[in-house]
């Protein structure tokens, strides 16, 4: 089968930088959101990001209709009917999920391959809720989809070899370079990244060193585009908090214990960048 219109179910940070890569690609995109306030906000992000692509000369005023003509917004799961493809990019709670995927698999068709982009989860417990096991897959992208290279593909044990292998062809198409792990905790970068910003948050809590100079070290010291508290700000504490709970609930391994502030942070509503404050402050 060969995938030629996707469906992305959430147009938040990541649903819309999925829905704008895919719909630059070529692909006709139906994208949903649970209402027509969300949906508004999230077209209204991908239009900004276009619009920021025309300023730097990257493509168009054309090619801005172009790309927005195949994209299309609805708040009615049952326009999925033609996809052979949907990438779920919801919140991060398994009840929500499953419920997704659930009804994905009863309108969809038979031949569509459904795909979780999270960065948390077990993908067999939402695979679980559909009656086509071989045809689930995790598609994990990075913040920002526009930019990041990187699609982790994750499968499960019942994930076939063809749905593997068409995933593939489609990261490529959309110009990702993909990676395939296994469905275990944290997949490839996460079970690496996790840890790591986790250690950079107890090094500011234990007074080690401060908020400037953890981040400046990493970004001179290694190389690194921003450092873990900056970026930590960037992905949202509330997922890294979720995500590091998730992996500690699975493997019981101290490093992916949440620090304390972490969860004070998140509690207070502290998230990063989306509320304006998380260790450092935005506009
Ligand atoms: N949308 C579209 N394009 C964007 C963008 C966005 N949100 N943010 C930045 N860009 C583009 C800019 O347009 C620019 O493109 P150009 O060079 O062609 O003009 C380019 O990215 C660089 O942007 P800036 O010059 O504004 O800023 P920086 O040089 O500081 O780069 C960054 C910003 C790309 C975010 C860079 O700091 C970076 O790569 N940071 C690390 C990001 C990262 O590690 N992400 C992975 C997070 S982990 C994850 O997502 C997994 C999840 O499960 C938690």
């Amino acid at each position: 089968m060969q995938i030629n219109k996707v469906g992305v179910v959430g147009c938040g940070t990541m649903g819309a930088g999925i829905t704008q890569v895919c719909a630059q690609s070529g692909y006709q995109v139906i994208v949903s959101e649970a209402n027509e306030g969300l949906l508004s906000k999230g077209l209204a992000s991908i239009k900004r990001s276009l619009i920021k692509s025309v300023e730097k000369g990257k493509i168009s005023e054309q090619d801005v209709d172009t790309i927005q003509g195949r994209i299309k917004g609805t708040t009615d799961t049952s326009e999925f009917s033609d996809c052979d493809l949907v990438i779920e990019a919801v919140v991060e709670n398994l009840e929500i999920k499953k419920q997704v995927f659930a009804e994905l698999d009863k309108v969809c068709p038979k031949r569509a391959i459904l795909a979780t982009n999270t960065s948390s989860m077990c993908v067999i417990e939402i695979a679980a809720a559909t009656d086509r096991l071989d045809k689930v897959l995790g598609l994990h992208f990075f913040n920002p989809v526009q930019v990041m290279k990187l699609l982790e593909i994750i499968r499960t044990i019942a994930t076939s070899d063809e749905a593997v292998e068409q995933c593939k062809v489609f990261g490529e198409s959309i110009g990702k370079t993909v990676v395939i792990v296994k469905d275990m905790p944290g997949f490839i970068v996460n079970r690496l990244l996790t840890p790591f910003t986790l250690n950079a948050i107890r090094m500011l809590e234990a007074g080690i060193a401060t908020r400037d100079d953890i981040d400046n070290a990493v970004k001179l010291g290694l190389n690194h585009p921003m450092g873990p508290l900056q970026l930590a700000d960037l992905i949202g504490l509330d997922t890294i908090y979720h995500s590091a709970n998730a992996r500690y609930e699975e493997l019981k391994e101290p490093q992916y214990a949440p620090p304390p502030l972490l969860k004070r942070m998140v509690t207070a509503g502290w998230l990063g960048r989306k509320t304006g404050k998380g260790f450092y402050e935005y506009q």
